[in-house]
C-alpha cells in the first residue's frame, strides 16, 4: 500500500534519455523518455489499444509509436 497524491523520486535526471524505458513507481509501469527539447515525458506504459508496453515501441521525434500496430501518441498521451 502506498501513499497517493504525493511526490516520489522516480529516477535520477541523467537516467532519463531520448530512449524509451520502463520504470515502476508504486507498482505502476510508466514509460518515460526525454523530448528533443529536453522535456520529461511520463506515460502509462500500456498502449490503449491492446495494452502492449509503449516502452517496447519507438520514438519518432517527440512522439511514441506503439510497436504492435503503430498507433502514435504525443507527450500528453493523445493519439496523433
Ligand atoms: S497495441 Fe498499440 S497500436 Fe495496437
Amino acid at each position: 500500500m502506498f501513499l497517493k497524491n504525493t511526490w516520489y523520486v522516480a529516477a535520477w535526471d541523467h537516467e532519463i534519455t531520448h530512449e524509451l524505458q520502463q520504470i515502476v513507481v508504486l507498482g505502476q509501469k510508466i514509460c518515460v523518455y526525454r523530448t528533443t527539447g529536453g522535456g520529461l515525458v511520463a506515460l502509462e506504459d500500456a498502449c490503449p489499444h491492446r495494452k502492449v508496453p509503449l516502452s517496447k515501441g519507438r520514438i519518432k521525434g517527440d512522439t511514441v509509436e506503439c510497436g504492435y500496430h503503430g498507433l502514435t501518441f504525443d507527450c500528453a498521451g493523445r493519439c496523433v
